[in-house]
């Protein structure tokens, strides 16, 4: 853990902070990483953020939805406008070791960054660390930003059930929140002005390039969606072929309809990443499969169209199984442009930076729809995400990091 840093501090480097964590939540199974929200590897980045944030003279505090917030206000301005940079620090199952602690890292030593140069900031500053960003124990992505800013109800989301069967609000409560009092949360909204989030690359835009940093101009509309074929669970020994209704048989067919339904529409991506049969025994029929549809396009209309489109063919895979399938949405988010007089603002501090989208959804892509909302991608020399392939060099996070300092150093004073 840190010790307290002086006035002036040389930056931390991304990769000593990074490095600090390597150990934390690392998964021999799957590989990679594995932080599920309110895990104790997630527990413990976030103890590793507070020491350093704390170190560095912030003040700490965790709001009612769980987001981490961190104050840097030497001049003791009023709590409003604030610019606000982080990330989050929870990850997809047997993820890599930057999406989400990189934005974070970088944020922390952007602020070394800041320290260290003769600043007189007319805004404060806040780093955040968002909950559940990706929704891999709820389900539903950005759950932290969505509570916030009222994109999920509050009543849905202590609702929500871990894998476990755990409730959001049960689990919530025992962090420490009050589950009736999560929700939309003005009072927090109404302190940031701008946020601005650094994010690993998640794709090979940067690499082809040749350049190690990007400035985002928007996110991909993206949802999830539920399918439940549900047929007639039986002995796979004493049920002769044609007495069956498995609805894995259809569950797999409609693996492969969601991508050829997909593919005939570019750019839309569709992935199934996630099947569970019940009972889920070698020797069992399964009585129900249940699966989960991850659909993206940049025109909401065309995603909606695709959806109907495979649950449709769902239907009829399962009919012909003598199943049937139904679905539901999880969580959908519209298709979000970042702000174009904030990311010009941006082009003017890092004029060699070019401007990319990205398939990938974030906290700031929810934010986007209530203030002022940026991003900064890192080149990601393989190109792959949410996988233990997920990389950045360490030059790289530093060259993010300095230009993460730029920008803030830009949006606080001028
Ligand atoms: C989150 O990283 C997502 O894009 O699903
Ligand atoms: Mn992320
Ligand atoms: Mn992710
Ligand atoms: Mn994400």
């Amino acid at each position: 853990m840190p010790e307290t840093i002086a006035a002036a501090p040389t930056a931390a480097s991304v990769a000593g902070l990074l490095a600090e964590v390597g150990g934390t939540g690392t998964d021999p199974v799957r590989g990679g990483y594995s932080r599920p929200v309110w895990s104790t590897a997630e527990l413990e980045l976030r103890e590793w953020f507070t020491a350093h944030a704390a170190a560095r003279g912030l003040d700490v505090e965790a709001d009612r939805n769980g987001v981490l917030w961190a104050w840097w206000n030497p001049a003791g301005l009023p709590l409003t406008d604030a610019v606000v940079t982080g990330s989050h620090l929870d990850s997809v199952p047997g993820g890599g070791a930057f999406d989400g602690p990189l934005g974070v890292a970088a944020a922390l030593a952007a602020v070394d960054h800041l320290r260290g140069r003769d600043l007189a900031p007319r805004r404060p500053l806040a780093l955040a660390v968002f909950p559940e960003e990706e929704g891999s124990r709820f389900g539903v992505a950005c759950l932290g930003s969505r509570l916030l800013t009222g994109a999920i109800g509050a009543d849905r989301a202590r609702a929500l059930r871990d894998p476990d069967g755990n409730s959001f609000a049960d689990v919530a409560a025992r962090h420490g929140l009050d589950p009736r009092r999560v929700g939309r949360d003005d009072e927090t909204l109404a302190r940031i002005g701008t946020f601005v989030e650094l994010h690993v690359e998640q794709g090979r835009g940067l690499v082809d390039l040749g350049r190690p940093v990007a400035i985002g101009s928007s996110i991909l509309g993206h949802g999830r969606w539920r399918l439940t074929v549900s047929g007639e669970g039986n002995h796979a020994g004493t049920t002769l072929m044609a007495d069956r209704r498995d609805p894995l048989v259809a569950a797999a067919q409609v693996v492969v309809a969601a991508r050829d339904a997909a593919r005939a529409h570019p750019p839309a991506r569709a992935t199934v990443g996630r099947v569970q049969p019940v009972p889920g025994g070698t020797n069992v029929i399964a009585s129900r499969v249940d699966l989960w549809l991850d659909v993206r396009h940049p025109d909401d209309a065309t995603t909606a169209a695709l959806v109907a489109q495979i649950h449709e063919r769902a239907r009829q895979v399962a009919a012909a199984e003598g199943c049937t399938a139904e679905l539901v949405e999880e969580s959908f988010s519209p298709t979000a442009h970042f702000d174009p007089a904030l990311r010009e603002r941006l082009r003017e501090v890092l004029p060699d930076a070019p401007v990319l989208d990205t398939g990938a959804g974030h906290d700031a892509g929810v934010l986007a729809a209530h203030l002022p909302t940026a991003m900064l991608f890192v080149r990601n020399p393989s190109g792959v995400s949410h996988s233990p392939a997920e990389h950045v060099e360490d030059v790289d996070a530093e060259v993010g990091a300095t230009a993460l300092a730029d920008v803030l150093a830009d949006l606080l004073t001028r």
